[in-house]
């Protein structure tokens, strides 16, 4: 740490205990007035309201942050590494770390003519911005004037949806403050807490959206929640998509902190319920039906971009893990125009709570070996070239 970034942190740490007082409901005497003390008068002691946490998307994206929270010396998450490493080492491995490097972001962005309206939710903060719209042709969002904007900065861009898009707001005062859901009374910067944090409807932000003239939402992860039994159970999407983890985290700190990878266990997401003969026999056709549940994604599996599809393949093996058969692959997958409004070409895929059931006729190859055999089911997510395979269930079956 340079002695720049020591001294600013040790300058405006006292700033930063008024801030907590008032944070934690501090009592403080009303009617003060000590130019006339009175020691026999009774004080009425009241408490001192915390100010009202800042909502965290008050206006539309890209929103403005224009100074620093007091004891902090930069927005960068490079800053808050120093102090939360397990925040940041999750972070930056997943897509909002990369929400503006991502390659595939980039040429699909190339592709729209680098619309601003692109760039909202995957850079959240004027400053991320080269350019910034001060007004609108006619008032038509799609018209924007733009300007050089001042304050870019270019490092802070490359850090995608970084820490200060869902943790630092301004305070009607002009200051600035971090949101936590915690008070914390040892952080060197302000904490301001608020319960938003823990909400879905604050993921919705970026996770819904519908464009003008469309049938349907394009991204629609909020709105398949709020329709699932696990809006209704009270699982959000910080419970599936933020759970607890350990590691190096600051003294003082409320126990294990939530993920930020932001991923959920994919090989939970199904259910596989194979129905099939106890015992095969090679050359001899027989059916195997499989039916699929979605009982571990709190909305559509896949969801959110149309792009991905959810690939479940069922592979025959013998002992020596040979397949039998050639393997049989369903595709699960909601398809769009190619432009604008993107409308709904098809969808497969299995909503939150959900099923789907299918058949397929194997005929095991003589060439197998007989013996202890597995009917495998393997699920792929993702879009080429970054697909994942995990396998959901291996059921045991005598080859004969
Ligand atoms: C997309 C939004 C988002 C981004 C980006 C993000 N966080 Fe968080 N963070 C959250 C949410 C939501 C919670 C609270 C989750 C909960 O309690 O369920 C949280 C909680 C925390 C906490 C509190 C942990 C505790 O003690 O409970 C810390 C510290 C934190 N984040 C630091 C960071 C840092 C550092 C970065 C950047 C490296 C970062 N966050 C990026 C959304 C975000
Ligand atoms: C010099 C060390 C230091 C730096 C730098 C720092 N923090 Fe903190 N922060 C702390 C400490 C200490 C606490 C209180 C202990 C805790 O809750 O983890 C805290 C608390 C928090 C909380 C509230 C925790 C809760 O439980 O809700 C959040 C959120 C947070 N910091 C985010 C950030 C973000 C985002 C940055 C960068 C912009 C940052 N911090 C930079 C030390 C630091
Ligand atoms: C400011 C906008 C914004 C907010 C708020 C936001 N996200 Fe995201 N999220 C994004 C963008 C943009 C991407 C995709 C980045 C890319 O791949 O280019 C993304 C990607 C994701 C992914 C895919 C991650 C992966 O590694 O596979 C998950 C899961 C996710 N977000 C969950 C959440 C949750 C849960 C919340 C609320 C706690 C949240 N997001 C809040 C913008 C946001
Ligand atoms: C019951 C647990 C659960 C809940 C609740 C839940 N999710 Fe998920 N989510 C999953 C699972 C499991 C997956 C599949 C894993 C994957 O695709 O990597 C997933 C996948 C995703 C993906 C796609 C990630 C990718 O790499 O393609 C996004 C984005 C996402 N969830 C966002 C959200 C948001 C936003 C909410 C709240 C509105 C939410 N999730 C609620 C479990 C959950
Ligand atoms: C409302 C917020 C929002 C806007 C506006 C937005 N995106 Fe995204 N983008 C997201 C979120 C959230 C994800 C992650 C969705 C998911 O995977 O479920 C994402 C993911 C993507 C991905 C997939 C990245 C990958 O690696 O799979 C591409 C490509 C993309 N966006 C391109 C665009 C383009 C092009 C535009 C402008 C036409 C745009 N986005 C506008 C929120 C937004």
């Amino acid at each position: 740490m340079s002695s720049t970034t020591r001294f600013a942190l040790v300058t405006t740490a006292a700033i930063a205990a008024i801030g907590i007082a008032l944070a934690r409901g501090k009592t403080v005497p009303a009617e003060e007035e000590p130019t006339q003390p009175a020691p026999e008068a009774p004080t009425v002691a009241v408490s001192a309201a915390p100010p009202p946490a800042p909502r965290l998307f008050p206006s539309p994206l890209p929103i403005p942050i224009d100074v620093l929270p007091a004891g902090l010396a930069s927005l960068s998450a490079q800053g808050c590494n120093a102090c939360h490493a397990a925040a940041h080492d999750t972070w930056a491995t997943s897509r909002h770390g990369s929400a503006w490097t991502d390659p595939v972001f980039q040429a699909a962005m190339a592709s729209v003519g680098d619309s601003t309206l692109c760039q909202s939710c995957h850079l959240p903060i004027q400053n991320q911005h080269a350019r910034i719209a001060n007004g609108y042709v006619d008032g038509a969002i799609s018209r924007p004037q733009l300007v050089q904007n001042e304050a870019f900065d270019a490092g802070l861009r490359a850090e995608g949806v970084t820490c200060v898009a869902c943790h630092v707001r301004t305070l009607p005062d002009g200051s600035a403050t971090v949101l936590g859901t915690h008070a914390a009374s040892n952080s060197p910067h302000s904490v301001t807490v608020t319960t938003e944090l823990q909400t879905p409807e604050f993921c919705a932000t970026c996770h819904e959206v519908t464009w003008p003239g469309a049938d349907q939402p394009y991204y629609a992860t909020y709105s398949e929640w709020k329709a699932s039994g696990w809006a209704t159970a009270g699982a959000t999407c910080q419970t599936c998509h933020m759970a607890p983890t350990t590691g190096a985290r600051v003294p003082g700190s409320n126990g294990a902190g939530p993920a930020h990878t932001f991923a959920a266990d994919p090989s939970r997401a199904l259910t596989a319920l194979v129905r099939m003969p106890g015992t095969i026999h090679r050359n001899e056709p027989f059916d195997l039906s499989l039916t699929l549940q979605n009982t571990g994604a709190g909305h559509s599996l896949p969801t959110g971009n149309p792009g991905k599809a959810a690939i479940v393949t069922v592979v025959l093996l013998d002992g020596a893990g040979k397949e039998l058969a050639p393997a049989w692959s369903q595709t699960f997958a909601r398809t769009v125009d190619a432009v604008a409004p993107y409308k709904t070409t098809a969808d497969t895929r299995i909503a939150a709570g959900g099923q789907a059931a299918a058949t397929h006729r194997y005929t095991p190859s003589v060439k197998g070996a007989p013996g202890l055999g597995f009917a495998e089911v393997r699920l792929t997510l993702g879009k080429l070239p970054s697909v994942r395979t995990y396998v959901l269930t291996r059921v045991p079956v005598s080859v004969e």
